[in-house]
């Protein structure tokens, strides 16, 4: 019996294999068939495939190894230099991760990624699925590599009638039954492409499947309602309010976020928080109408701006008012945590896609001059 499911899972191994040789997506961090990987590039890619589309990732990732070929230069870099090259791809810690993982492999072990999934975890912004994805890719290591690709091509396989989010260890646990005898770098990637290609979430394109054989819903209507929806809750909501303060010459003001969390130490336009509950920001709309803050004139922006984050989504509110340069910069400390830009000089420093989305409003409405 379990020779037979041996055999079982070696087919459906080589048929993706198979499939993948003559299917597989271009990507510029794989390596050409026959050829072997990159593991720097491997790495660098998944940090910043970690929240991000192959599509927005692939620029990002040519910039980089431009700039930055290998993860010494990578080490060597300025950090500024790398967060301006990071800018738009968000989740700025994973940019802080790789330079300080970059200086510990540089340093440590010759500028080698290590084949160690042990040693991997023990590094700055690598986690499990990362650690595993690199194993495999770079390191043609026997390793399952499951993310929500393969959640959903196994879902359906097996038609798990639960959600997602209650069958991870029995995803994980038939995942591993299927892993093939070698060629593991390319069968953890061949389940990233026949995800992307053929099993999508929404319409899978079942008549093209190498695996069809092997599905309990394949090429029924079925298949895409699998996996199963968990009920969602709403996203919570924050609100916050932003001010636009612009110079005589129409310069803005851009100050360093001194909180912990999202967007720490990144470039922000000056804010009052983030609150659960609107009413805050109600009353912070009041402030600059009563004329309380800075005694300027406020002008509150009509049209509330919403940015999604993982955990919630921030419905954004604007406030403009022109400022005496010499009013606000007070102290030293003011001085190095506030500057005014040049608006033709926002595009050269990092700002979070928060921020970018905030100024490019300002700039369609013709309230900041481009
Ligand atoms: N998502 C995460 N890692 C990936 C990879 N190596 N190729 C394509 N998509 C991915």
């Amino acid at each position: 019996m379990n020779k037979i499911k041996t055999n079982i899972s070696q087919i459906f191994s080589q048929k993706l294999l198979f499939w993948y040789d003559n299917n597989r997506r271009n990507l510029p961090w794989r390596a050409q068939p026959g050829e072997v990987s990159n593991p720097y590039f491997v790495y660098l890619s998944e940090i910043m495939l970690q929240q991000t589309v192959v599509k927005t990732v692939i620029p990002y990732f040519l910039r980089f190894i431009k700039k930055w070929p290998s993860i010494q230069n990578l080490a060597n870099a300025d950090f500024d230099e790398i967060s301006l090259y990071w800018a738009g791809l968000g989740y700025y810690r994973r940019a802080k991760n790789l330079h300080e993982t970059a200086n510990f492999i540089s340093k440590n072990f010759e500028g080698k990624i290590p084949s160690s999934k042990k040693l991997l975890l023990t590094l700055p912004g690598i986690g499990e699925y990362t650690a595993s994805a690199i194993i495999a890719i770079a390191f043609n290591k026997r390793s399952n590599v499951v993310d929500g690709n393969v959640e959903r091509i196994f879902s359906r396989l097996f038609k798990i009638e639960k959600p997602i989010k209650d069958t991870k260890k029995e995803i994980f646990n038939y995942s591993e039954k299927y892993l093939p005898k070698k060629r593991y770098g390319d069968y953890a990637q061949a389940l990233m492409d026949l995800g992307s290609l053929i099993c999508t979430p929404k319409s899978p394109r079942c008549t093209l499947c190498p695996i069809i054989d092997f599905c309990r819903v394949g090429g029924t209507v079925n298949a895409k309602l699998y996996p199963k929806k968990q009920i969602k809750n709403k996203k919570p909501e924050r609100f916050g309010l932003f001010y636009c303060l612009l110079n005589e010459n129409g310069d803005i003001l851009i100050t360093i976020n001194k909180n912990q969390g999202l967007l720490a130490n990144m470039n922000v336009l000056p804010s009052v928080g983030w609150y659960e509950e609107k009413k805050f920001t109600k009353n912070l709309l009041f402030i600059p109408k009563e004329e309380s803050l800075f005694n300027l004139e406020w002008k509150i922006i009509e049209k509330k701006l919403i940015h999604i984050f993982t955990h919630f989504k921030l419905n954004i509110s604007i406030a403009v008012a022109r400022i005496d340069q010499s009013l606000l910069l007070g102290d030293e400390s003011d001085i190095n945590r506030y500057k005014f830009v040049k608006t033709k000089d926002l595009n050269s420093i990092a700002l979070p896609s928060l921020i970018k989305k905030i100024i490019k409003h300002l700039q369609d409405e013709n309230i900041i001059l481009n």
